[in-house]
């Protein structure tokens, strides 16, 4: 019963990770940015502002470009979109007279047709830069020592049961496994607020401990649904 809870808690885990980090970067699902924006921070440039920036589309014209960049900068994305008083120059013109015919759900164009800018939610995605802050250090703290104390406990108490069971060599292998993966993603937190590589860190090391000790617990159940070992003539068991 109490491998089932530790169980649960694991499947726990991984959904409120997926619950906590999800909407981070606006996109759905867990993506990279989500993770490295909480451990690292994520900055780039709107979308549209590096297709700007990309000569893109190369026929536009340099008025309509302009206009189009004073717009992404001007602070004003969602007031003067469609208006009215600019006319032929409101960006929602220059955008369904030069764009829309390659970005629009039913396009010809299967890249352009996964970046549709027909309506203002489409365009407004696209519209502003992404600025992601790490988690609060203070924050990183309280976790880091939850984490530590009670995952390190855990891992220790999954260790003995799994190497006093029938498993062998692949109890010690999966503790070990476990523990260099819990070590390494806990001080990848850390290490990741200067240095963005050691997120790739975290996407390996978290799930490969989570995983590990999921297995560790099927295997302490299964322990005790297999027949009885019996005791060898040296004494020890078999
Ligand atoms: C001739 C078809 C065509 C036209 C016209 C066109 N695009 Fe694109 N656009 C594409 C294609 C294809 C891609 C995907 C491949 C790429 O990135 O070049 C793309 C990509 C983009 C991207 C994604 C760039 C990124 O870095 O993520 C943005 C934003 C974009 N277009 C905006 C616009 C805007 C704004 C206009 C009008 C001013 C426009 N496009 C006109 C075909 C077009």
């Amino acid at each position: 019963m109490l491998m089932l809870v530790v169980l649960g808690g694991l499947a726990a885990s991984a959904t409120h990770l997926l619950w906590h980090h999800e909407n981070r970067d606006d996109q759905k699902g867990v993506s990279y940015d989500d993770i490295a924006g909480a451990y690292h921070g994520v900055t780039a440039d709107a979308p549209l502002v590096r297709a700007m920036n990309a000569n893109h589309p190369p026929d536009l014209s340099e008025p309509a470009r302009k206009v189009l960049n004073d717009w992404l900068a001007s602070g004003r994305i969602s007031e003067d979109y469609d208006n009215i008083d600019l006319g032929d120059n409101a960006p929602d013109a220059i955008i369904a007279n030069n764009c829309v015919s390659c970005h629009n759900r039913n396009s010809a164009d299967i890249e352009a047709r996964k970046i549709p800018l027909e309506y203002f939610d489409d365009v407004k995605r696209l519209a502003f830069a992404k600025n992601i802050q790490p988690t609060n250090i203070k924050i990183l703290a309280a976790s880091t020592h939850t984490h530590a104390l009670a995952l390190g406990t855990l891992s220790l108490v999954m260790g003995s049961l799994v190497l006093s069971s029938r498993y062998g060599r692949l109890g010690s292998v999966l503790l070990g496994v476990s523990g260099l993966a819990l070590f390494v993603d806990l001080g990848s937190w850390w290490l990741a607020r200067d240095n963005a590589l050691w997120v790739n860190a975290i996407l390996v090391a978290g799930p490969v401990y989570a995983g590990a000790t999921g297995l560790m617990c099927l295997m302490v159940v299964a322990e005790m649904w297999f027949p009885a070992r019996k005791a060898s003539s040296d004494g020890g068991e078999e």
